[in-house]
């Protein structure tokens, strides 16, 4: 490597890659290196990496634990087959059983990534219930394979729907602001009224033909949407009234992203399932996987488990998830995540104040969106759903260019750092989102 010119890099992406989400052979930004809370590209311009990537570097780029786990690794093993047993892989498979609560969960099936979690979680709420239908919100995201794409609640779920996969029926999950809902107000009326309906649509589909229920607990990608209380309490005893397993996403709201090491411990719940990715090795190489409870693992003891994957439990892979989640223990993340919190939500609320692009502020830990709109009387948000509009790239442009590197979907701008970020670091590029605020409430709300 370092072979290339930016510009080759770019050329050559721009005419053999194909590019996710996005129309072919369209310029694409060359990175040349990362490290901390910081890339860089080929001019040497550093860019701040305010949403972790997609969400999954959350220990920063280039940590060294990370990276001398998997160097130390490589030396002696780079991978292994599923069949055997490896150091990596047992370890992290106890590290994250105990992360989740022993009590409860007992094992782990290892995949390369969030979507063929959620698939793999579906598969086993299928095999252990005998009944088809999954449930999933409408305000979600699941990834991009064949379940999991019929899952996924948003757009992006339509081509996965050509020809299609059985039993996937959405439902509308709460999104409090959107929904004309005062949060700390409203919640006990929000929740009552989705449950109420979600418990309805469950008898018209069937109660005893759904086999799981899946969500993010916090939902992600959509724009950090913060579910009102109760609701996910709410959820889960519909659940257990029906004999539904329940599987929370915490691909991206997993690994102390929101000040807990997975995001349903901020509720009075716990799932049957849990689907992780992501900051399990901060992306340093791929890795998901499924963390079940005894209902499920006990099923297993005597069924065969119909699941399997060449790269299930990868040993470098393993070896950087140990590094990972070790750290997060070590350095007591969640512990900074909440104090860093703390100046990034006093922040957020000062643009919903100052602002008029700005109609709310959500924030859960370092997890946080801003909910951009045209009318914030009427809470009309500044592109309608599912509108090919060209505001929200502009207003990621803009803080691109200044250096500000984050994405958002819809109406929102997601803020979601690594959690090392320092107080220094947030002080130093919050004024960048400000600014762009300003040139936002200038250029679109006139
Ligand atoms: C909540 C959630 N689930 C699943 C996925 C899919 O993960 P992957 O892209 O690793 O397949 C994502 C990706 O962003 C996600 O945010």
């Amino acid at each position: 490597m370092g072979m290339l010119t930016g510009a080759e890099t770019e050329k050559l992406h721009e005419e053999y890659v194909m590019q996710p989400w996005a129309m072919q052979g369209r310029p694409s930004l060359p990175v040349q290196k990362a490290e901390g809370i910081y890339f860089w590209d080929y001019d040497g311009k550093k860019y701040a990496d305010m949403s972790s990537l997609l969400v999954c570097t959350n220990l920063g780029h280039s940590n060294p634990d990370i990276l001398e786990a998997i160097s130390r690794q490589m030396k002696s093993m780079c991978f292994m087959a599923p069949a055997y047993a490896t150091e990596a892989k047992s370890t992290l498979a106890k590290l994250l059983v105990e992360a989740a609560g022993a009590d409860v969960y007992r094992r782990v099936f290892f995949c390369n990534g969030g979507a063929d979690s959620n698939e793999n979680a579906i598969k086993m709420a299928r095999m252990v219930t005998g009944r088809t239908k999954v449930f999933s919100a409408y305000l979600s995201y699941h990834g991009a394979t064949l379940g999991a794409g019929n899952a996924s609640g948003d757009w992006r779920r339509f081509a996965s729907e050509i020809g299609g996969a059985n039993g996937f029926v959405h439902f509308m999950n709460p999104h409090m602001y959107q929904d004309g809902y005062t949060r700390g107000v409203d919640d006990e009326a929000c929740t009552a009224y989705f449950l109420k309906a979600l418990e309805k649509q469950m008898h018209f589909e069937g109660t005893d033909h759904i086999a799981a229920l899946i969500m993010e607990s916090i939902v992600g990608a959509n724009g950090v949407i913060l579910p009102p209380k109760g609701y996910m309490e709410g959820v889960r005893a519909l659940c257990d009234t029906y004999g539904i397993l329940m599987i929370c996403d915490e691909v991206m709201a997993g690994f102390c992203r929101t000040g807990k090491m997975f995001g349903w411990q901020n509720f009075d719940m716990k799932p049957d399932m849990i689907t992780f990715a992501k900051g399990v090795t901060c992306g340093y190489l791929p890795l998901g996987g499924v963390i079940v409870n005894a209902k499920v693992a006990d099923y297993f003891k005597d069924h065969v488990l119909q699941c399997g994957l060449t790269y299930s439990g990868h040993t470098l892979a393993c070896a950087a998830g140990v590094a990972a989640v070790t750290y997060y223990t070590e350095h007591h993340i969640c512990d900074h995540v909440k104090k860093m919190e703390a100046i990034l939500r006093d922040f957020l609320n000062r643009m919903v104040e100052k602002h008029v692009c700005v109609g709310e502020a959500r924030c859960i830990g370092l997890f946080s969106a801003l909910e951009i709109v045209k009318d914030k009387e009427k809470r009309i948000p500044m592109v309608s759903y599912g509108v090919k509009n060209p505001i929200m790239p502009s207003i990621m442009s803009e803080l691109k260019n200044r250096g500000f590197s984050t994405f958002g979907r819809e109406n929102n701008i997601n803020i979601c750092p690594p959690l090392t970020i320092t107080k220094e670091e947030l002080k130093e590029y919050l004024p960048v989102l400000d600014d762009v605020l300003t040139w936002v409430d200038e250029t679109y709300c006139k």
